[in-house]
């Protein structure tokens, strides 16, 4: 009997594919399209352009607060890890290498709750739309696809982690209905955000 977290660790490209419905959203009469990848699907070129997307949102806010380092090495290492799962929207027809306009990448995982039970979650680690595509419900729309997709493998909720400096990703994270997290420290500069996934 394989457990939940496994299954879900082992799905495929296509199956995560199937899971997160149509891959085409629109916004004012433009269709976009969402793909799902794993880092050994990515080619070298498509990881530098997500890389330099996080680097162009964030770099400025991590070397001004301090509280993560800016370590571009193990940052790097992190995102394309094999457990590393991503969500890219571009352009209809457009090509990832030169039309990235965000990407969620997120892992299934565990985290433990106050009770010290271990629950599931679909970790988000990283959310960056493009500064001049924010606005334009692409967040909105890549953080519905992670909910589906923990609905299918049957988690219990998203987690992520943000900068308390970070004042708009709060007020965009609490408009799509995250809260605290029981989990998160206090007084830290950061704080851990979740939002349950209903189970149909
Ligand atoms: C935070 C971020 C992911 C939001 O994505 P986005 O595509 O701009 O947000 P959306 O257009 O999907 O917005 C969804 C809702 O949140 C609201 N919202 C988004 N940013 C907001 C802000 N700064 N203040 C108030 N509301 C905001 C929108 O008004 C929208 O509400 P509506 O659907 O009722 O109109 C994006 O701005 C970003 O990439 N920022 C830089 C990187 C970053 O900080 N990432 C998070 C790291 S933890």
């Amino acid at each position: 009997m394989i457990n939940p977290l496994k299954k879900a660790k082992k799905a495929s490209v296509a199956e995560l594919t199937e899971a997160m419905g149509s891959n085409e959203m629109v916004f004012q009469d433009t269709k976009y399209t969402t793909t799902l990848a794993k880092p050994s699907t990515m080619s070298s070129k498509e990881k530098d352009v997500i890389w330099e997307l996080f680097r162009l949102n964030m770099e400025t806010l991590y070397k001004t607060t301090g509280v993560f380092p800016w370590n571009p090495t193990k940052k790097r290492a992190e995102l394309f890890h094999r457990d590393s799962r991503f969500v890219t929207i571009i352009p209809k027809g457009g090509q990832l290498e030169s039309n990235l306009l965000g990407y969620c990448m997120f892992r299934f995982d565990t985290e433990e709750n106050l009770e010290e039970e271990k629950e599931l979650v679909v970790y988000c680690y990283e959310l960056q739309v493009a500064k001049e595509a924010q606005g334009h419900g692409f967040g909105r729309h890549l953080m519905d696809i992670l909910e589906k997709l923990g609905e299918k493998w049957q988690m219990q909720k998203i987690m992520l982690t943000v900068l308390l400096a970070n004042k708009d990703a709060h007020k965009f994270y609490n408009k799509i209905g995250f809260t605290r997290d029981p989990i998160s420290p206090e007084d830290e500069q950061y704080v851990i955000l979740s939002k349950p996934i209903s189970i149909q």
